[in-house]
């Protein structure tokens, strides 16, 4: 390990983000009743320009009036290219009582973007003289975005996620697809064999490895973002399945089918944890006599196994904090 350590993320649950449009307030109540982790009430690209104004009033009045129980509560705002983010800032954070938890910051494509609505929040926390620090996620869905992942992870102590957003990343590097997230057709390498069959790898798979390395690095949540064809449930869950692989710890919902998905895949299953707390006791017995590294089940395990196997332990324990089975 390095002098510096890893600083470790928000202790929360984050499997499941389920976004609905603000210009919508039927969703509300349906939000908050979701199996969700996370409620993200969107201000930008599902309400129409002519909305927005509403938009905004439904989203305060539904933080205040709604009871959201235990999730948390985030309201994406609009981009910093538009008209209307210093409204939402200034509104949101001006009216909406103590129950929004934090905002999330779509297209960021640099630190100084997060330093602007930084700089705003506080000034208007000091002034309403509110006790409760919202927090801010951020959206990495430009090329601007990837280049200075890093920066955008550190660019504030308010910073608490990362997110994939696969529909503007592709638009912003010019990719030709208007596929959100998920296998794309013309994405793919031949077999050498005589077959010539079609793989497909993954193109999210760069960017992704970018988020979940800059929020490890800085402490934050990596989580991947939508999955646009929410008739496709295995589409969904393959891609789910990618992200945990990866290091990411939940994924949005568009549609609440989507949700026992994410929440199936990113709570460790009671294979993996058995076999992480088995792995940990046969390490612990290694020590014991005085072994670094031992044979377990025919495969090498030594003290990074305790790591490997630590992070699913610590994943569910975390989880069984917040939803204690009955
Ligand atoms: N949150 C909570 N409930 C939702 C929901 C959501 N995001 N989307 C749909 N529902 C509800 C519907 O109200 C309906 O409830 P009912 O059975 O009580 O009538 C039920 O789930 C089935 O919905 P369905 O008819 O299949 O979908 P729809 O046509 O009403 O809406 C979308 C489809 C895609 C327009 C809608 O899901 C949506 O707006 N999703 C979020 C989009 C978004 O926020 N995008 C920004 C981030 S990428
Ligand atoms: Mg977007």
């Amino acid at each position: 390990m390095s002098f510096l350590i890893q600083p470790a993320p928000i202790a929360r649950p984050n499997r499941c983000q389920l976004f609905g449009p603000a210009s919508r307030p039927s969703l509300f109540e349906k939000q908050a009743k979701s199996e969700a982790d996370v409620i993200n009430i969107d201000l930008e690209d599902s309400v129409a320009p002519s909305d927005k104004d509403i938009a905004r009033t439904n989203a305060i009045e539904a933080i205040n009036d709604v009871d959201w129980g235990n999730k948390i509560v985030s309201v994406r705002i609009n981009g910093l290219d538009t008209p209307y983010w210093y409204k939402d800032v200034v509104d949101l954070i001006e009216q909406a009582g103590d129950r929004i938890d934090q905002i999330m910051i779509p297209k960021a494509g640099n630190a100084k973007d997060i330093y602007a609505i930084d700089a705003l929040v506080t000034s208007i926390e000091m002034a309403k003289r509110r006790k409760k620090t919202i927090r801010f996620e951020a959206i990495i869905e430009t090329a601007a975005g990837l280049v200075n992942v890093n920066k955008i992870a550190a660019a504030s102590p308010r910073m608490v996620a990362l997110s994939l957003g696969a529909a503007d990343y592709a638009a912003s590097m010019g990719m030709a697809t208007t596929g959100i997230g998920g296998t794309q057709s013309n994405y793919y390498m031949l077999t050498n064999d005589e077959s010539r069959s079609a793989h497909f790898p993954d193109p999210w798979h760069h960017v992704s490895v970018a988020i979940v390395a800059a929020c490890r690095t800085y402490g934050l949540l990596p989580v991947d973002g939508p999955f646009g064809d929410f008739s496709d449930d295995e589409g969904y869950l393959a891609q789910a399945k990618r992200s945990a692989t990866l290091g990411m710890v939940g994924k949005w919902a568009i549609h609440p089918k989507q949700i026992a998905i994410a929440n199936t895949v990113f709570t460790p299953s009671t294979e993996n944890l058995a076999e992480a707390r088995a792995i940990l006791e046969a390490m612990s017995e290694a020590t014991k006599t005085g072994s670094g590294a031992v044979t377990y089940k025919g495969k090498l395990i030594d003290m990074a196994s305790i790591r490997q196997a630590e992070v699913i332990v610590k994943q569910a324990e975390l989880i069984e904090k917040s939803y204690p089975l009955p």
